[in-house]
C-alpha cells in the first residue's frame, strides 16, 4: 500500500520516521524516480545497521539516507538544513511521540503532500479513553491532533492481517 500511495502521488522526496530493518523503507524507495531521495530516521543504531545492509542488498544505498538518533532531535536538524518539503512522510516509530512527529511532518511538507501514520487503531484500543496503555494514549493524542488540524484532510483505514486488527491514517496536506 505504501508503494502504491508513493507511486500514485509521484513522490520524489520521502521522509520516514522509524526504520527498523528497512522493510517499509525499501517499498517506499522503490517507488522513487531515479533522482528521488528518501531520508529515514532511526533511534537504534543496531536497527540502522541491519537496515543499511538490507538497503545495500536492494541496491538502494544511493537513494536512502539513514539518520541515527531520536527523531525529535533529528527532525529539527532536517528543518534547519532546509531539507523540506517532502512529498510523503511515513510515521512509524514509537507511538508515544506520534503527535509530535505529526507536528514536525506538517512543518516539513507542503500543500499536496501525504502524511501516513501507522498503527493508529491498535486492536480497537484507541476508542477507550480510559486506557492505561501509553501507546493507546499516544495515538489518541495523535488522532485528536489530526481531527482538529485544518491544514489536512484525513482518513483512517483499518487493516486486518497476521499482526491482528490495526490501521493507518492517511492525511493530505491541503494548506501551507
Ligand atoms: C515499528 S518499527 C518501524 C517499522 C518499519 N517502518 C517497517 O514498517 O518496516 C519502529 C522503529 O522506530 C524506532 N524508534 C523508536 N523510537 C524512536 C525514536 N524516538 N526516534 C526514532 N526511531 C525510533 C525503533 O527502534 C524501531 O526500529
Amino acid at each position: 500500500m505504501l508503494q502504491i500511495l508513493a507511486l500514485s502521488h509521484h513522490a520524489t522526496r520521502i521522509l520516514e520516521i522509524g526504520t527498523l530493518a528497512g522493510y517499509s523503507t525499501i517499498w517506499l524507495a522503490r517507488a522513487l524516480p531515479q533522482n528521488g531521495k528518501l531520508i529515514t530516521l532511526e533511534a537504534n543504531p543496531k536497527h540502522a545497521e541491519v537496515a543499511r545492509a538490507n538497503l545495500n542488498q536492494a541496491g538502494l544505498e544511493d537513494t536512502v539516507e539513514i539518520r541515527v538518533g531520536a527523531a525529535l532531535d533529528t527532525l529539527p536538524q532536517l528543518a534547519a538544513e532546509g531539507q523540506a518539503p517532502f512529498d510523503l512522510v511515513f510515521i512509524d516509530a514509537d507511538k508515544v511521540n506520534t503527535a509530535g512527529y505529526f507536528a514536525w511532518a506538517l512543518k516539513l511538507t507542503r500543500r499536496g503532500s501525504l502524511i501516513i501514520t501507522d498503527n493508529v487503531v491498535r486492536k480497537g484500543g484507541v476508542i477507550d479513553a480510559t486506557s492505561t496503555d501509553e501507546n493507546v494514549q499516544g495515538i489518541r493524542r495523535f488522532n485528536a491532533a489530526l481531527a482538529s488540524e485544518p491544514r489536512v484532510t484525513a482518513t483512517v483505514v483499518q487493516t486486518v492481517g497476521s499482526k491482528g486488527h490495526d490501521g493507518l491514517a492517511i492525511a493530505l496536506v491541503i494548506a501551507d
